[in-house]
């Protein structure tokens, strides 16, 4: 009888040890027609292995999976070969005596490698941080993931000059988007927008000097780190904590595909990810969202939602990033022209130029010389006794909130009497941006000392239509787990 309770508890305490892979010695190869060929990191909470990405197509990938999880769900943090997936049937991730850690796909062609060479014997380990270590039995590294990073910053790992995240395409599309988190050449630690012909920075909020956005552009160390606590810190001198901060939680920073930096936490008891913190509190400032000629609006419980101007339509109607195109002919001559006042309506970037003291009337003027001309932005200040025009020869960015001033789109004359005929639209513009602005949900939890089991829910509230007011903190929801 004792030894059978002693054999039971040998079996759960060691079963979990001898049935994971903890290295990948010179020679050896992981497979993807395997399941159970993954490598597991000694504290059980991160393993590598092939992920499946699609219908047949896997990337070897590193991903979470909290021990103590009922869910079977895995969180990536990072891949080798995300723009280029594998076949299911024959694809190796292989350690070869040369010392590169090459991967193969179908047998085949070599889509990955680290590109090391190493004479003396090497092996490939998954540390608990999460980095997938190539080193030689001593302990010296030649190559690590960490370096390499995809989307996710880990505690710990550095983010540098050499390395930058870049978001996924999609939800369910894990390859290279179009957001990247980088230190720009002004060693500045910037969010960029950026596909082949276009790039934009949208956070820190692109109207601010550096100096205004309180970036310190002098340290050109370019370094930035996150630790397991919640702080954040970059060498521009931008830090922030996170709501939970202090509590020693996994955690993860995370370049999300729709443009947005969240720093995450760990729920163990919701066996969820929690937002702690993000970069953008008004989701439509985030650039490219609704491409080129269209136009982003927040709706509660919803989200982001896009539009087109008017006179114009959706270019693939399964992907807003590719934008509108317009309806009408906008090449010949110019007084076949004439302009449309949308109000509460802004682009950003992409002006031709800024005229100051123009009248309207000069302004339009202006426009309608330029053939590249889509619309133009005009201000006046009435204390400043001076108008701005800003001709826009791209009309990216586009969002709905009070910018002060008009936005005038250039119609075809012909299409300005149907365009206006049509009552709809002026609705879907959005005339009136001074209803609900977005809500932003926030839920922090903190450990309550003495019982454990309080939940506190913060509340971030901002109108859309004030732009730089401070948020407006609305505290506090108490529920019980
Ligand atoms: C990994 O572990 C599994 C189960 O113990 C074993 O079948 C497999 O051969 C191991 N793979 C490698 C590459 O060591
Ligand atoms: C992911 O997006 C890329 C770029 O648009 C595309 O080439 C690829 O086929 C997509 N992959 C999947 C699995 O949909
Ligand atoms: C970007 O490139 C695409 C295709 O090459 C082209 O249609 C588009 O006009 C370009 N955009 C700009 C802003 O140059
Ligand atoms: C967290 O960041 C703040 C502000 O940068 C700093 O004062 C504090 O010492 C940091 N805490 C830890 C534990 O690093
Ligand atoms: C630059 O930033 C790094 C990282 O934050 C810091 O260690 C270093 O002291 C800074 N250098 C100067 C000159 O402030
Ligand atoms: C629309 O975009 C998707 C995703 O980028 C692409 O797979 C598809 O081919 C596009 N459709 C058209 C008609 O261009
Ligand atoms: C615009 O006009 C105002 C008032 O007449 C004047 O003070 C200002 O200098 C002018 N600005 C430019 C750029 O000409
Ligand atoms: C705009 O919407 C708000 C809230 O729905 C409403 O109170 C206000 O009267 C509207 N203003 C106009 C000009 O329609
Ligand atoms: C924990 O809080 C709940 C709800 O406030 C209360 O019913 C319970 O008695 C508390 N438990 C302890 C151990 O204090």
């Amino acid at each position: 009888m004792g030894t059978l309770i002693l054999f039971i508890l040998f079996s759960v305490l060691f079963a979990p040890a001898t049935s994971t892979n903890r290295t990948l010695s010179n020679g050896l190869s992981l497979s993807s027609e395997k399941p159970e060929d993954v490598l597991t990191s000694p504290n059980g909470v991160f393993s590598a292995g092939f992920y499946p990405v699609g219908d047949n197509a896997y990337c070897f990938a590193i991903w979470f999976a909290s021990r103590t999880s009922r869910s079977q769900d895995r969180t990536v943090v990072w891949m080798a070969n995300r723009d280029q997936p594998v076949n299911g049937r024959k694809s190796k991730l292989s350690l070869l005596r040369t010392g590169n850690l090459i991967l193969t796909d179908a047998g085949k062609f070599t889509v990955w490698e680290t590109n090391t060479v190493s004479i003396s014997s090497l092996e490939l380990r998954l540390s608990d941080a999460g980095n997938l270590v190539l080193r030689t039995l001593g302990g010296g590294s030649l190559w690590e993931s960490f370096d390499f990073p995809t989307d996710t910053l880990l505690p710990q790992r550095f983010l540098t000059s050499d390395t930058k995240l870049v978001s996924s395409r999609s939800q369910t599309n894990y390859s290279s988007g179009f957001y990247k988190l980088l230190f720009d050449n002004d060693n500045v630690l910037c969010l960029l927008y950026d596909r082949a012909n276009i790039s934009s920075r949208y956070w820190p909020e692109p109207w601010l000097t550096p100096g205004q956005a309180q970036r310190f552009v002098y340290n050109s160390s370019r370094i930035a780190v996150l630790d397991s606590f919640g702080n954040f810190s970059s060498s521009d001198k931008f830090t922030f904590s996170s709501t939970d901060y202090g509590q020693l939680l996994h955690r993860r920073l995370t370049l999300d595909y729709d443009g947005n930096l969240r720093l995450y936490s760990w729920d163990e008891e919701g066996e969820m990810w929690v937002v702690s913190w993000q970069a953008s509190q008004v989701p439509c400032i985030i650039h490219g969202v609704c491409g080129a000629n269209g136009i982003c609006s927040y709706v509660p419980d919803i989200g982001r939602k896009c539009s087109c101007l008017p006179g114009y339509k959706m270019i693939n109607h399964t992907d807003w990033s590719q934008g509108c195109e317009p309806e009408f002919d906008l090449s010949f001559g110019k007084n076949k022209f004439d302009f449309w006042l949308l109000s509460y309506l802004d682009y950003y970037g992409f002006d031709y130029g800024s005229y100051h003291n123009f009248t309207l009337a000069q302004c339009k003027e202006l426009c309608l010389g330029l053939p590249e001309c889509k619309a133009f932005q005009y201000t006046f200040s009435r204390e400043q006794g001076r108008s701005s025009c800003y001709p826009k020869t791209l009309l990216m960015n586009g969002h709905r909130h009070s910018f002060p001033g008009s936005f005038y789109l250039r119609v075809p004359k012909k299409n300005l009497l149907k365009l206006l005929s049509n009552a709809n639209l002026a609705e879907n513009i959005g005339l009136n941006c001074s209803s609900v602005g977005p809500l932003l949900l926030e839920r922090v939890y903190l450990k309550n000392r003495v019982n454990g089991t309080v939940k506190f829910m913060l509340w971030l509230v901002q109108p859309n239509y004030i732009k730089w007011v401070k948020l407006s903190l609305i505290v506090s929801i108490l529920t019980h787990l």
